[in-house]
């Protein structure tokens, strides 16, 4: 799996004049995902966003009859039954193995026909995004974990991805969310916000947007944003080709 240049990084960062060095800086994180889908993830959540919230019934409103959405980061697939549910296709696609894994079980217990969705252990950043292809794509609480210069290409490749006027829901992490003035957050050069997770655990990282930003990024390359919420700490936009 190619990982973003930045995942060795050394960094050597100062804090009130003392020197803190790691190089331990996890930025994808799958072992992290991993253990909290075997561990912590019951699974029958979604981390990221609320199937009951107005963006997601409106998503489900707007989307024709039998589509084919794109779910990457599907978790363990909380939010692509729904659309299974509703007579969709999807594709789902998630970095943590365990979590498709689990996505399986679900969805065969749900009793799914498997023609209706594929599921694959993919990393984003290496996806072949196809042209044209999706009606509608989510992207629930994932991109933030690699650099903002990824961010936009995946952004650039969802836009393809989708068939003209085809929707996009996309739910992100801002700046503020976290805290940096814990005793174990960091600022690296890229912009990234590192997250001492635990006194042992590495340092994760979190490339956080400020609203203005992330709209225009979007607007940038075309989208029509059609609704937007706006909780302090993320955005949550539905968006048209
Ligand atoms: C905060 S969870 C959100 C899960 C789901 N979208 C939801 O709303 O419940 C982030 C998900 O993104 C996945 N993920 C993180 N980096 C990824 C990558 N580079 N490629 C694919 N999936 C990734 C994680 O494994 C995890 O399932």
């Amino acid at each position: 799996m190619k990982r973003p240049e930045s995942y060795f990084l050394v960094l050597i960062l100062v804090r009130t004049g003392e020197i803190v060095k790691t190089n331990k800086v996890v930025e994808l994180n799958l072992e992290h995902f991993d253990e909290y889908y075997t561990v912590k993830g019951d699974g029958r959540m979604a981390i990221g966003t609320s199937v009951q919230n107005q963006r997601f019934q409106l998503f489900l409103k707007l989307l024709p009859k039998r589509s084919l959405i794109l779910d990457q980061g599907c978790g363990t697939g909380y939010v692509a039954q729904f659309l299974l549910d509703e007579g969709h296709k999807v594709d789902c696609l998630d970095i943590s193995p365990v979590a498709i894994k689990k996505c399986k079980q679900f969805f065969t217990l749900a009793g799914f026909n498997s023609e209706k969705y594929n599921l694959w252990v993919q990393d984003f950043l290496t996806f072949e995004y196809p042209e044209t292809k999706y009606d509608g794509i989510m992207d629930l609480f994932t991109l933030h974990f690699v650099p903002h210069e990824n961010q936009k290409k995946i952004l650039e490749s969802i836009f393809r991805a989708l068939k003209p006027g085809g929707y996009f829901f996309l739910g992100i992490m801002l700046i503020g969310s976290i805290k940096i003035s814990e005793p174990y957050s960091r600022i690296t050069e890229n912009g990234g916000t590192l997250l001492k997770v635990d006194e042992i655990e590495a340092y994760r990282c979190f490339y956080l947007w400020n609203p203005y930003e992330i709209r225009s990024v979007l607007t940038n390359l075309g989208f029509k944003i059609i609704h937007f919420y706006h909780p302090l700490s993320s955005i949550e936009f539905i968006c048209q080709k």
